[in-house]
């Protein structure tokens, strides 16, 4: 019998007796915070904690205002429309990110241009993002993927000379530094998601971060049915914000509850030791990874001074394992580790939940908008090539134990390298 755990073996970890770190962390200070917010009756609408965590995030990404919103889906939402992106309008996106980014920019009725990424990084190539500017682009929207960060020199740059708006789309990002500033406050606006996988949940909710008052001023009142922002003085008239007569904008209820809030809060303060924790052990597994053939960590540019791991990503190069599929190899390695090990997102030229065209009630704005969100035309093949063949992804629990558990993944790695004839 094979020594492999798929094939019936032992497996190189026992997850009975020695069970990775479990996610979501809590304790009785997330319990205290429940409570409160319970008997205090506040339980919704710009409450204590929204407030404070507000405060206490925006302080942490080093921009000026935070506001919460329901998930990191509308806050992409939220962000686009701040910027005034609209029907007419193309917003570059990389093709390799949960659909919501490339949906979003649907549901402000503009157009979703994909584009390929970096194939060491998975994160928008800036090339790419050049070759795409048309005289209607308004917006890029960089996703800082995993364990890596779009080059945000780059962008900022050609944002700059093409005078874009940047909106970071910073859902596996939370906390992470590029030249020492944060993920979510070196663009226009950041965009936090607090579903129950990210590094910060409250089960659900998101986070909008921005230092312009004008676009905080905005994004408050979009989150808020469009109610005039509070403390927010007339000199948004004009600006967009209120229609010709001084009116309230158009919009809809995007708020969170006081429990999420309450729940966040506790989340970021137990952020950047959990970070730092991640980072250490990543970079030391990284360093165990780049010894085994067949296998590549993704590229840490020096300019990413702290990491953040919404999943701990590698590559996987088949022809050192004697021809095993990637999906073999990603089941051979879960079955060895007792924890998750994914593929990277699908491709959106070919996702199976990117599919604009399956809603002409919504989609069909014209004849010419239909054809142009079309997620076939794009052509896309470093993004096909990580998701067909390179792609394995952990969940970031196994970066939260000691550092003998990077030994223990690189073991089991290396234990299927050693019997890969097994499953071929
Ligand atoms: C890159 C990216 N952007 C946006 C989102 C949307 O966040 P939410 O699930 O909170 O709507 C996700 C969620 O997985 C994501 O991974």
């Amino acid at each position: 019998m094979s020594e492999l755990a798929l094939l019936g073996g032992t497996p190189t970890r026992n997850v009975e007796t020695d069970p990775w770190t479990r996610w979501p962390t809590f304790d009785e200070r997330e319990e205290q915070g429940l409570i409160e917010v319970l008997r205090s009756g506040i339980w919704s609408y710009n409450g204590p904690k929204e407030q404070e965590f507000c405060r206490e995030f925006a302080a942490f990404i080093g921009s000026r205002y935070a506001l919460c919103a329901a998930n990191g889906t509308v806050t992409l939402q939220l962000a686009l429309e701040a910027c005034q992106v609209g029907l007419g309008d193309e917003v570059i996106v990389p093709g390799l990110t949960w659909q919501a980014t490339a949906a979003s920019v649907l549901d402000v009725n503009a157009t979703p241009i994909l584009v390929d990424v970096c194939e060491d990084t998975w994160c928008i190539d800036p090339n790419e993002i050049e070759q795409a500017i048309s005289p209607r682009t308004k917006a890029i929207i960089p996703v800082h993927l995993y364990g890596s960060f779009a080059d945000m020199n780059a962008i900022m740059e050609i944002a700059k000379r093409h005078r874009l708006f940047v909106i970071e789309d910073c859902a596996h990002k939370h906390g992470a530094e590029w030249n020492g500033r944060k993920a979510g406050s070196i663009g226009d606006i950041g965009s936090f998601s607090f579903q129950l996988s990210k590094l910060m949940t409250a089960g659900e909710g998101g986070a909008l971060t921005t230092s312009s008052p004008h676009l905080f001023a905005r994004l408050d009142a979009l989150r808020n049915c469009g109610r005039r922002p509070e403390g927010v003085e007339d000199y948004e008239k004009g600006a967009g914000i209120y229609g010709s007569e001084g009116n309230f904008v158009q919009s809809g209820n995007y708020r969170i509850t006081d429990f999420q809030a309450a729940l966040l809060l506790e989340s970021l303060r137990r952020l950047p030791q959990q970070n730092l924790l991640r980072d250490q052990n990543a970079k030391y597994l990284n360093q165990l990874l780049a010894e085994i053939p067949g296998i590549a960590p993704m590229h840490r540019d020096d300019r990413e001074t702290l990491e953040a791991y919404y999943n701990i990503a590698f590559r996987f190069h088949s022809e050192a394992f004697k021809g095993l599929g990637v999906q073999t190899f990603r089941s051979a390695l879960q079955a060895e580790l007792g924890s998750t090990v994914e593929g990277c997102y699908e491709p959106l030229n070919r996702c199976e939940l990117y599919t604009p065209q399956t809603k002409p009630s919504r989609h069909r704005l014209s004849a010419e908008y239909w054809e142009a969100i079309a997620p076939a035309m794009f052509k896309l093949p470093n993004c096909e090539r990580a998701y067909d063949n390179e792609s394995v992804c952990l969940h970031f629990a196994i970066l939260m134990g000691p550092r003998s558990d990077m030994e223990q993944i690189a073991d089991a790695i290396k234990k299927i390298h050693r019997h890969a004839e097994d499953l071929t």
